[in-house]
């Protein structure tokens, strides 16, 4: 058998080969999460012979490792080929919310990120690197962004003098043998390879300056272009909490002209967040087995969802779950959902007890979580760190919602045989943002891009219905009704009666209307707030079987695969904004 260690997974460089793990460790485990970095340091999917070469793992256990990832819906497996699913974000979702400082400030990094029309940022102290937590993106011709989750060598970056003041010796001397063993940046697949050691070499005396001055500029130590300057956000007790940066591009900010404009503005918002820490309730403490007590909000949603990793597959048979299945590597990352909201700490019973696991099996998950660095123990309480970010985070959290959307629709072909597409509403009309075409040789095929008038059809019908009293009346009001067929409703008072009833209906089927012979049915699908921001939508040939049947065989398969596509939408969404394409 393979050892895990023989070639450490990308992205380990700045923690050298880890030591020889305990005894207790879970080997499946450190398998399974080398698995995760692998996919996640490849930009989300990868072969699974690639999988093999990158994690020096046996190509037989990075099959069996995947499948088990597969069953529990942290990826996407299409023959050789694995993908990072979205249901993976609860992991990191778990490490964020425990944290709390993405609800916390997110909302004034974003209001920042208006008021200087530059990219905000949010960043943690990881090892010796800066790891990020929060992203308020400026989208320009020329901007190179970071995502949630990205991990930074200190050294090149503006919040990282900041953070390495808190460094202990033993941080300086891990830096510094990782300058060695790393001379190139290879274990930070975020940014360019490193060119030339100014960075390094700079580095102590701008450790010193940020102590001193209490902030500090990158000027184009990532690459050619990139300025960025940095504020730290304390805890009432002086500490580091995370960092605030504003990052842009020379061609608007020299780095003294980003500091002499944007200091001011960036001082004024930390000490806003500031504030914000130090009024914020401490967390309710929640207790109970899967969030049974207490839950609100997005717990109380995820309650729904099945809590934790666990729901979704022990209460599946062995025979079901096959013999691929290691449940020893389910169950460990099962250990990970324990913590969240209000569960920033918790004990070896507390972790088991809100997961289902056996203590025993609890305390090994942790073990070896620690050996790995995805945990810290302090007396008996446990706490998530930000690499566990690092497990899928950087390239999930790029997922458009028709990114999400696509197995969930292609799953839905399959058993409707009939092409199906994911709409959403621009102005008068719906726009096709995703179509899977059954592939019958008379085949309704929508392109991807194409508009129709919204009145005319099930998917427009679904989305204007959703809309607030106000502005469906705004819209009815204002929307030109044609007669495209002679089937076409036309009268306004009758489209309003029609959306009143898709509304109570929950679903939308049309007929005729758009052209004759097409009948399409359509269903809502809900973000986390509960806004309808799509529809998914069946389309096939009005002539086969009787309205009524095609309700009755269609309108569940639309429900499921909405209900499923919204399950990864809220994961996904928790802390990164979706947009739909
Ligand atoms: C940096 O270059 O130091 C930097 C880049 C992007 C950020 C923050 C800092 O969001």
């Amino acid at each position: 058998m393979t050892s895990t260690h023989e070639a450490p997974p990308a992205g380990s460089a700045l923690s050298p080969v880890p030591p020889v793990p305990p005894e207790e460790a879970v080997t499946p485990l450190i398998r399974g999460i080398a698995v995760l970095r692998g996919l996640t340091d490849a930009g989300g999917a990868a072969t699974l012979s690639d999988l093999g070469r990158a994690t020096g793992l046996a190509r037989s256990t990075v099959d069996r490792v995947a499948a088990t990832l597969a069953r529990m819906g942290y990826v996407h497996l299409d023959g050789s080929n694995a993908a990072l699913a979205p249901r993976l974000m609860e992991l990191g979702n778990a490490y964020l919310a425990a944290l709390r400082l993405p609800d916390l400030l997110s909302g004034h990094a974003d209001a920042l990120a208006d008021a200087l029309d530059e990219s905000v940022s949010l960043a943690v102290a990881d090892g010796d690197g800066i790891r990020f937590i929060h992203q308020a993106i400026r989208r320009r011709a020329l901007s190179l962004s970071f995502r949630i989750g990205d991990l930074l060598p200190a050294e090149r970056t503006a919040p990282g003098p900041l953070l390495a003041t808190e460094w202990s010796a033993q941080d300086w001397a891990r830096w510094r043998e990782r300058q060695l063993a790393d001379p190139e940046d290879t274990g930070f697949p975020a940014i360019p390879r490193r060119a030339h050691d100014a960075a390094t070499a700079d580095f102590p005396r701008r450790v010193e300056e940020a102590r001193l001055r209490g902030w500090a500029l990158d000027d184009q130590l990532i690459e050619p272009g990139l300025v960025a300057l940095s504020v730290a956000v304390r805890t009432p007790d002086g500490r580091i909490a995370c960092v605030a940066s504003a990052v842009s591009h020379t061609s608007r900010h020299s780095a003294d002209s980003l500091r002499d404009s944007l200091l001011p503005g960036l001082r004024t918002a930390v000490t806003t967040m500031e504030r914000e820490l130090a009024i914020a309730p401490p967390p309710e403490r929640l207790s109970g087995p899967n969030g049974a007590s207490g839950a609100s909000g997005p717990d109380a949603l995820k309650g729904l969802m099945g809590p934790t990793g666990l729901a979704a597959w022990t209460s599946a048979s062995k025979q079901e779950l096959g013999g691929e299945f290691i449940t020893s590597l389910a169950r460990g990352l099962t250990a990970i959902t324990a913590f969240g909201e209000g569960r920033a700490e918790l004990t070896l019973s507390e972790v088991a007890e809100r997961t289902g696991l056996p203590r025993a099996t609890a305390r090994r998950a942790l073990i070896t979580l620690q050996h790995l660095g995805h945990v810290t123990v302090e007396g008996r309480a446990f706490r998530l760190t930000p690499r566990i970010l690092s497990l899928g985070f950087p390239p999930l959290s790029k997922a458009t919602l028709t990114h999400i959307a696509r197995p969930h629709l292609t799953a839905l072909t399959g058993r409707v045989k009939n092409s199906t597409s994911l709409a959403v509403l621009a102005d008068d009309h719906v726009q096709c943002a995703l179509s899977v075409t059954a592939g019958r040789i008379m085949d309704v095929d929508i392109a991807a891009g194409s508009r129709v008038p919204a009145y005319a059809t099930s998917a427009g019908r679904v989305l204007v219905a959703s809309l607030p009293a106000e502005r469906r009346a705004t819209w009815l009001a204002h929307v030109r009704l044609e007669a495209l067929t002679p089937r076409t409703v036309t009268r306004p008072t009758d489209l309003e009666a029609i959306l009143e009833r898709v509304r109570d209906d929950g679903y939308a089927l049309v007929d005729d209307e758009l052209e004759e012979g097409l009948r399409s049915i359509a269903v809502p699908v809900r973000d986390r707030e509960g806004v309808v921001v799509a529809a998914v939508n069946v389309h096939m040939h009005s002539g086969r079987g009787s309205a009524a049947e095609c309700v009755m065989d269609i309108v569940p398969e639309l429900r499921a695969t909405a209900d499923s596509l919204e399950a990864d939408l809220h994961v996904t969404g928790r802390f990164v904004h979706v947009p739909v394409s």
